[in-house]
């Protein structure tokens, strides 16, 4: 159970209320794991990750709004209580605030989710005013922004030098200020995050941005270890369940080779 208490949905106000207290989020792409996943968190982030740990995709720029929207639906229909928060993908929201309300519209319409997040920190500020005032909750994600791999050259930690620390603070508080009700502070070096956290007043969500964050936020799949084409260093993984799915695959092979699998009692037989 969260700080938020009982079975009540949290909603987007509650996590904006929730500034100093350790907020839960993670991800989820499917039913079955929002429903695994929604008592234990206060948010259930429908990241554009899912690309990359989903469809094995080498960067999270290939995500579709259609794939959004169906596993955006898909997490709404698993969580009771958790507020959903679903990535708007790349190409869908930078071109004009206008563009990104008619996306965000759908994804709020289509989905039933609480809000949207979106890559960006003073560039997008306009666009999360014009959302936010037009009745659309925004999430922020500064920091490392994966849909701007290409311009970073990688994925690569941010707060390094004075230059990359100011950008990075200058982006969160830029966010903040137009109104978003949270900011994701991925890959930044942690006192650059504390000071970021200090100094706005909304919640940071932080991603390899240290404990210093109001929040934290995993990939679900780092967690539980069903994704292992890199792991970056600031996952924490949980589980081991690709080396338990990767057993259990044997022996059903193994099973069925040796024909001891269906058994018996796996036979349907006409009643006597
Ligand atoms: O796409 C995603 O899963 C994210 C998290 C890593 C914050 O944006």
């Amino acid at each position: 159970m969260s700080v938020h208490g009982g079975d009540k949905p949290i909603t987007v106000p509650d996590l904006r209320r929730m500034k100093g207290t350790p907020q839960v989020w993670l991800t989820a792409y499917t039913t079955p794991m929002a429903r695994l996943l929604d008592p234990h968190c206060d948010a259930l982030l429908v990241g554009d990750s899912l690309g990359m740990v989903l469809y094995g995709l080498p960067s999270t720029l290939a995500v579709t709004l259609e794939m959004m929207i169906g596993h955006g639906a898909a997490v709404v229909r698993g969580a009771k209580r958790s507020c959903i928060v679903v990535d708007l993908p790349f190409g869908s929201y930078q071109k004009s605030p206008e563009q990104a309300f008619a996306t965000a519209a759908r994804v709020l319409a289509e989905t039933g989710c609480a809000a949207v997040k979106l890559e960006g920190g003073t560039e997008m500020a306009e666009t999360i005013r014009f959302l936010t005032r037009r009745g659309i909750p925004v999430c922020g994600h500064v920091g490392l922004m994966p849909q701007s791999v290409n311009v970073a050259g990688g994925f690569r930690a941010t707060g390094r030098t004075e230059d990359e620390a100011a950008k990075v603070t200058a982006d969160a508080q830029a966010v903040a200020e137009a109104g978003a009700f949270a900011v994701v502070v991925e890959g930044t070096l942690e006192p650059v995050a504390a000071a970021i956290t200090r100094a706005i007043s909304i919640p940071t969500i932080g991603i390899g941005a240290s404990a210093a964050c109001d929040g934290q936020v995993l990939v679900i799949d780092d967690v539980l270890g069903t994704f292992n084409d890199f792991t970056p260093r600031f996952v924490k993984r949980y589980a081991d369940l690709g080396e338990r799915i990767s057993a259990a695959a044997a022996a059903y092979a193994r099973d069925v080779r040796a024909r001891e699998f269906p058994g018996p009692e796996h036979v349907f037989r006409k009643r006597t």
